[in-house]
């Protein structure tokens, strides 16, 4: 079965076609960072009208790189929560249009489940039930994925998203949106110890997080530096801010899997992408003898081809969306 699976959640245009949830035949990203950029984050409403400009060329050429036209595809997939309402409703609505004018069977996914799915495209061997971290710009979750569309939330975060700290902290640094990387890149050559930071945690609730509070603690640290009229070093206080958020992830992560009893660990979203994470989990899994996977760097951020991966269960599970499907800002995962 080919899906054509079309994401605009945020500020990525993308669309691919994907054979049985597994194989990527073809996927195409418009990226519109370079503009967000220059105001420092997103800006909702250049989003909206950057997806209706892109989105017909993407599709289009997400066809031609898999060479087919619409009577080689089965169904037609779109993410319709969560994320920026008129960004998603761009997509949503060319889904539609789509879907009546071909016949064809429209798939709604949850842009958090897209992320799981990410690693049903690189890693063939895996398969539910498993426990997953994801992290991206918006949402910070520990969900216990127990079948291809069967959720449980067992931890998330009481304020910012891990991606929003590291996007936050590394702005107070002065680097450009979207910081994490810059942060993640900075941290390779600094000295994680230099900067005492707190590891926050939610009282009663062992697998909530909390990180606004680094933010400030960040801040904290950067107008000490310049009272003393030291200059910042941005390496350091990014690897000790990088370790921190890693610490209060992990340790939350695997004490949810050893108290639920899992020994498959997934990550997911923008953040798994993070170096420090992902050797984090190689370690604490390998010396356990536990099971870890986690995205390709190319499929971590936003993107088609996670789309088409979760649409593929979806449709197998029923869930077909009707000619008056809507946009949400916001959706439990659970659904
Ligand atoms: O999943 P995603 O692409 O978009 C959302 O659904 O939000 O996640 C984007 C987030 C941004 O906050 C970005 O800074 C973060 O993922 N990110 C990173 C890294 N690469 C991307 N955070 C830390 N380290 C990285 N290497
Ligand atoms: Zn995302």
């Amino acid at each position: 079965m080919k899906i054509l699976s079309i994401e605009s959640s945020c500020d990525e245009t993308a669309a691919a076609v994907i054979e049985n949830g597994r194989k990527i035949i073809s996927s195409v990203v418009a990226t519109q960072v370079e503009e967000h950029k220059l105001y420092g984050g997103v800006v909702p409403e250049i989003a909206s009208r950057r997806h209706c400009e892109a989105i017909n060329g993407v599709i289009r050429e997400t066809l031609e790189q898999a060479e087919l036209d619409f009577s080689g595809i089965d169904a037609i997939a779109v993410t319709y929560a969560p994320g920026l309402i008129g960004a998603l409703l761009v997509g949503v609505n060319f889904a539609k249009g789509l879907s009546m004018s071909t016949g064809l069977p429209l798939i709604p996914v949850h842009h958090l489940r897209s992320h799981i799915a990410s690693n049903y495209l690189a890693h063939q061997d895996l398969k539910p039930p498993f426990l997953c971290l994801v992290v991206s710009g918006g949402h910070s979750h520990i969900v216990e994925v127990s079948d291809y569309t069967r959720m449980k939330v067992i931890g998330k975060t009481r304020d910012d998203a891990a991606g929003e700290a590291f996007d936050k902290a590394a702005r107070t640094m002065g680097m450009p949106y979207p910081g994490g990387i810059h942060l993640d890149k900075a941290a390779q050559n600094g000295d994680d110890s230099a900067f005492k930071l707190p590891r926050p945690k939610v009282d009663g609730c062992p697998y909530d997080f909390s990180f606004s509070g680094l933010k400030t603690a960040v801040i904290n640290q950067i107008h000490n530096a310049s009272q003393k009229g030291v200059e910042l070093p941005v390496n350091d206080l990014s690897a000790s801010f990088r370790k921190a958020v890693v610490d209060s992830l992990m340790d939350n992560f695997i004490r949810a899997a050893e108290d639920f009893g899992h020994k498959k660990l997934v990550l997911a979203g923008g953040v798994s992408a993070n170096s420090l994470l992902r050797k984090r989990v190689e370690e604490e899994c390998s010396k356990r003898g536990w099971k870890y996977y986690y995205p390709p760097l190319n499929l971590c951020g936003d993107n088609g081809a996670m789309v088409g991966s979760q649409a593929y269960y979806e449709y197998l599970a029923g869930n077909i969306a009707s000619t008056d499907l809507n946009a949400r800002a916001t959706m439990s995962i659970e659904l």
